[in-house]
């Protein structure tokens, strides 16, 4: 049975088709497929809901009144008849399905293994960069959000049919990776991160912080930090054996955090081997005039007639800047793998760099540059006050996880459950992620946020762990039946059981996934998915308490619903899959 999105569409296209006959009028109507068909606000309203406004603009004719004369036609039309009734509602023409088939259509989808996919995005091929941390400490609570986000968009577009790469652009050389080995030359002492009893990653973030610390009482030491850039530049190998050393402390304490919060990269980029890349872009930008040399020898380009500004591509002295290098990378990474769009999640306060270098790109004749797209994302603080990204406090990445899972896992205790969820601490680690990633997703990606801990574990509110609950619950549910408990295997499943309003509410709440999944890889938006699955949640806690599922008398019904039980817990699983939330078998 072909959807009944695309039916009624071309239900609608041929009762226009109609209206305009029966006017005399001559005018060219929109494809079916070009139609819009919403969801009503309410389910009360119908199962779909179609806004007259664009037709009412063509047939020069009130919305209401085509909504009225649509309404009418489409009642004649006798092959609609099986598929549903159309009512004219305000400006928008509403449709109530058939159940029967959609009933069955939907269960079929969401019970058979590519549930959780689609197609929208097939033989697309995206990049998405994100996370691309510096080497001189660990992530902070910016990073888990700009992961997540990464992480998340990353699994969605695949989910949506795209071919996608993910990669981690690791900043690793420059001034402030000096600034961290010159404390430890000074401080160190030769040891290593055991020594110390700390993670690899947090031991090199000490002595960057030990370095701010020197610089009070020594503030000559930042030209000793500038001498070390220019003999790691020079490939002094002292410099470069320290430099390996710490480096390496940095990449695996944050690639423990990587596989402890599920974010994986396909790719990486190193700053100390690509710093120099995008040199000989702008010597021939600067052949063909996109970009003009100033007296002192520097390399310029002009924006100002967009807005914005003039801006310096190659120092006086020849060297690159962090802009050039972005230029090479983005050819690079263009060449190696042509693909239709290259994402790059970073903070909003480079929103000026990633519109220059666009603009830049696409002056110097690259015509993908229209495809690249900068995923700017904001501040998240926490409830004591603004977090600093430099220097000073920083909400650390481990810390925070080690916090939220302690919660959890208190929270559990309370409760008594420790029996019931099998290994209490994998399972508080596991809600604790629940919790930040939702919390962190929910916000949409531009708005600034504040990081409540206490709050994104609540497990009766717009929360993870309230989303991996329901989980928790259906798969109980579905676990007892395995078990041999309950009506459903007296009866016979049969969809058309299923047709009372809550029954069928739930199972249109169910047939929303494919949608939302290519509405949040349209919009580049996790958040649409978060919201999906918490209507989910929530509308499945309202549908199962008011119907029994394994204590339902008539069996047929009772074995009805648990193949809508079993439907909600997959869809539950893929799209929480999606947004990096572990789905929990109990808790
Ligand atoms: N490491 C940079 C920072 O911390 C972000 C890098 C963003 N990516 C890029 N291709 N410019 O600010």
């Amino acid at each position: 049975m072909a959807d009944m999105k695309t039916a009624w569409k071309a239900i609608v296209a041929r009762a226009l088709a109609e209206y305009v006959r029966q006017k005399g009028l001559s005018l060219s109507l929109p494809a079916a497929d070009g139609i819009v068909v919403e969801r009503p606000p309410k389910p009360e309203l119908g199962d779909l809901g179609i806004p007259m406004f664009p037709f009412a603009k063509l047939l020069r004719a009130g919305p209401n009144q085509v909504a009225q004369a649509l309404a009418e036609i489409i009642a004649a039309d006798p092959e609609s008849s099986g598929l549903g009734a159309a009512v004219a509602e305000g400006p928008y023409l509403n449709v109530r399905l058939a159940r029967r088939p959609e009933l069955s259509r939907i269960l079929d989808a969401a019970l058979s293994p590519g549930w959780g996919k689609t197609q929208s995005l097939s033989g697309h091929r995206v990049m998405v960069e994100f996370s691309s941390p510096n080497t001189n400490k660990p992530l902070h609570l910016g990073h888990l959000r700009n992961n997540i986000l990464g992480e998340s968009l990353s699994r969605i577009l695949r989910a949506a049919g795209a071919e996608v790469r993910s990669i981690n652009h690791i900043n690793d050389r420059g001034i402030h990776i000096c600034k961290s080995m010159l404390a430890y030359m000074r401080l160190g002492g030769g040891r290593s991160p055991a020594d110390e009893g700390l993670k690899s990653d947090h031991f090199v973030g000490k002595y960057y912080v030990l370095f701010n610390e020197l610089k009070e009482k020594e503030p000559g030491i930042e030209a000793e930090a500038q001498d070390l850039l220019v003999r790691w530049e020079a490939g002094d190998a002292e410099v470069r054996d320290l430099w390996q050393r710490m480096r390496t402390w940095v990449l695996e304490g944050i690639a423990q955090t990587y596989a402890r919060t599920g974010v994986q990269f396909d790719l990486y980029d190193y700053e100390s081997d690509t710093y120099e890349l995008g040199k000989d872009i702008v010597l021939k930008g600067l052949e063909s005039g996109v970009f003009y040399r100033e007296s002192d020898g520097s390399v310029w380009c002009d924006f100002e007639d967009i807005g914005l500004d003039t801006k310096v591509f190659l120092r006086k002295d020849g060297t690159s800047l962090y802009i050039t290098q972005d230029l090479g990378c983005a050819v690079d990474r263009h060449d190696s793998w042509p693909y239709d769009r290259l994402v790059y999640v970073v903070g909003n306060e480079q929103q000026y760099h990633f519109k220059v270098l666009f603009e830049a790109l696409g002056r110097l004749g690259y015509d993908w540059a229209r495809d690249l797209h900068h995923l700017a994302y904001g501040m998240v603080n926490l409830p004591s006050g603004r977090m600093k990204t430099r220097e000073g406090t920083v909400v650390d990445a481990d810390d925070l996880v080690d916090e939220v899972s302690a919660l959890a896992k208190a929270e559990i205790e309370a409760k008594g459950r420790e029996d019931l969820v099998g290994n209490l601490d994998a399972v508080a680690e596991k809600i604790a992620l629940g919790a930040i990633h939702y919390y962190l997703l929910q916000v949409a990606p531009a708005k600034d946020m504040l990081f409540d801990p206490a709050a994104s574990l609540s497990f009766n509110g717009d929360t993870g762990p309230y989303i991996q609950y329901m989980g928790a619950r259906a798969t109980s549910i579905l676990r007892k039946h395995g078990a041999g408990e309950g009506n459903a295997r007296k009866g016979k499943a049969d969809p058309g059981k299923l047709s009372g309003d809550s029954d069928w509410a739930l199972l249109r709440l169910v047939s929303g996934l494919p949608e939302v999944i290519d509405a949040a890889a349209a919009a580049m938006d996790p958040s649409v998915l978060a919201a999906y699955l918490y209507g989910l949640a929530s509308g499945f806690s309202t549908w199962y308490r008011e119907n029994p599922v394994l204590n339902c008398a008539d069996f047929d019904v009772a074995a009805s619903r648990l193949d809508l039980v079993s439907a909600v817990k997959r869809s539950l699983e893929a799209g929480l899959a999606l947004i990096g939330i572990p789905f929990l078998e109990s808790m």
